[in-house]
């Protein structure tokens, strides 16, 4: 049942911290600042090929940076695209990024990828399902059962996995104040849960014409994340762009009645130039809400704060993600939409 809840889809957002702190058990030795986890460190990939779809594409989009930062080349693919035009794997572990383990475009790539001599390896919330029969390696993202059609728990446990594969396969300085700030997740997003004003926010936007939400390098894939929650459950028109593609066009778009959510963390070169994204857009009268730790002077430009706590931008991604679902939950509660099925949507896609 829902426990209480009116929807899944807010008893999921509620079991977060549940769901992370069983992602992360027995994987982390914080005393040493390693990940041990068997398997993992004799993989040493060369490079990394992420296919996905829809809310899992963007955990892969995160992983790709995560490989990246630890400076092994990665890419993340849609699963779709991925089998039109095979791109050159070499010694590169493709990896499927797939909640249920059965959805036909990423099976479909995984077996392109095969095909081709690859190695794979499957992320998924579904033990003994295809991908993971199918694949080399699996990974479990051990976040329970998720229920609602819209990924909220699933994604979070995705993006916490994978900081795990990540730590496990490659060597990173950052691993301790990584691993610290994994450590401090769950009661991180516990405390959003209990003091986020998203409700408020909600309350002042349910009937704008659109919502566009920003974010660079981790919070970019936080961006596209927050606006496809927003559309698949509000039926509103929600777009995510990189910070510094506004100027490219989408511009254009913003009015008073379209309002920008940025996501700013930090106080280095990244929250500065996104700072600059949203003076154009506040130039511009659309109203700004600005989900951010406060190290930097966004605040000031913010017609609505929606705060995080200070910590690694990776784990700012899970939090600032967690009051946008939440954002999204009421404002599809305040339209009086059918939250846990939205129109036109099924769980599990398996359909190419
Ligand atoms: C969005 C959503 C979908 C899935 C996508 C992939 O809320 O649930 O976009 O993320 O269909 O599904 P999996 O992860 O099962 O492969």
């Amino acid at each position: 049942g829902k426990s209480g809840y009116d929807h899944f889809m807010l008893k999921e957002i509620h079991e977060q911290p549940r769901a992370l702190r069983q992602c992360l058990r027995g994987r982390v030795d914080e005393m040493a600042g390693t990940v041990d986890i068997e398997d993992l460190a004799d993989l040493s990939p060369s490079g990394v090929q992420f296919v996905a779809c829809g809310t899992s594409y963007h955990a892969a989009l995160y992983g790709a940076q995560l490989f990246r930062d630890a400076g092994i080349p990665a890419q993340a693919f849609l699963a779709s695209e991925y089998a039109t035009a095979v791109p050159p794997i070499g010694e590169a572990l493709v990896v499927g990024v797939t909640q249920s383990g059965e959805t036909a475009d990423t099976l479909s790539a995984l077996r392109a990828a095969r095909k081709r001599g690859a190695r794979t390896m499957a992320v998924t919330n579904v033990v003994g399902s295809t991908a993971a029969r199918e694949c080399d390696h699996a990974f479990y993202i051990r976040a329970g059962p998720e229920i609602g059609v819209a990924a909220t728990k699933t994604f979070s446990s995705q993006l916490t996995a994978l900081n795990l594969l990540a730590l496990g396969m490659t060597n990173t300085q950052e691993a301790r104040e990584v691993i610290t700030a994994l450590r401090e997740l769950p009661g991180n997003v516990q405390r959003i849960l209990d003091e986020s004003n998203a409700e408020e926010v909600a309350e002042t936007y349910e009937h704008s014409d659109a919502y566009f939400f920003i974010g660079r390098g981790y919070q970019f894939p936080v961006a596209l994340e927050g606006a496809l929650k927003m559309k698949e459950i509000t039926y509103k028109h929600a777009e995510g762009f990189a910070s510094g593609e506004l100027k490219h066009g989408p511009l254009a778009l913003v009015t008073q009645n379209t309002p920008v959510f940025a996501v700013v963390t930090g106080d280095g070169e990244q929250a500065r130039k996104t700072l600059g994204n949203v003076k154009e857009v506040e130039a511009r009268d659309a109203p700004v809400v600005a989900i951010t730790d406060g190290q930097s002077e966004v605040e000031r430009y913010a017609d609505h704060v929606l705060e995080l706590p200070e910590t690694h931008p990776r784990a700012a991604a899970v939090l600032a993600n967690t009051h946008l679902q939440l954002v999204s939950y009421h404002v599809a509660s305040l339209l009086g939409r059918n939250i846990d099925k939205p129109r036109n949507l099924a769980k599990s896609v398996t359909v190419e």
